[in-house]
């Protein structure tokens, strides 16, 4: 059964491999059912991000966040979640780089904040960020897609 996650390219890829992540992302096989440029808010980077309030790097992040436009998008593919992160790659570009070196994050991230892409960590998330950044309309056909 196809499934659908929540991907976000993050404001330090904007500007120097959007494209060729887009690119990627259909030559992968997912479809891509709903996109979104936008420079998010302070309180939409907070709430988005709200699991994390507690790091030590919250702050820097909601920051980060906010300083450019993003490009939102819902994929659409059989086990999407696992497949977009495995796509991404790890957390940290330095781990990336050594255990999945095509991975994007490995080839396009500067550090473990600027890291390029972000996507939802399982399919509970991925509804419920999907239904914050994109809204119900999208929830009913997830409910509907069987
Ligand atoms: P992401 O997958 O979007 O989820 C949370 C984000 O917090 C993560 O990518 C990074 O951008 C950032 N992050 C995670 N760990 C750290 C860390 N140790 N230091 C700084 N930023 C981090």
């Amino acid at each position: 059964p196809k499934q659908r996650t929540l991907a976000v390219i993050k404001p330090d890829a904007m500007e120097e491999h959007k494209e060729k992540i887009l690119e990627e992302i259909h030559a992968s096989g997912f479809s891509v059912t709903q996109l979104k440029e936008t420079v998010l808010s302070r309180e939409v980077a907070e709430e988005f991000y709200k699991e994390h309030r507690e790091k030590p790097f919250f702050g820097q992040l909601v920051e980060f966040m906010c300083r450019g436009p993003c490009m939102m998008l819902l994929l659409t593919k059989e086990n999407a979640v696992e497949e977009w992160r495995a796509m991404m790659g790890p957390t940290d570009p330095d781990q990336a780089k050594e255990t999945s070196p095509n991975s994007l994050r490995a080839r396009f991230a500067c550090d473990i904040l600027h890291n390029s892409v972000h996507g939802a960590s399982n399919e509970q998330h991925a509804a419920e960020k999907i239904r914050f950044i994109f809204g119900e309309i999208c929830t009913e056909a997830e409910a509907n897609s069987g």
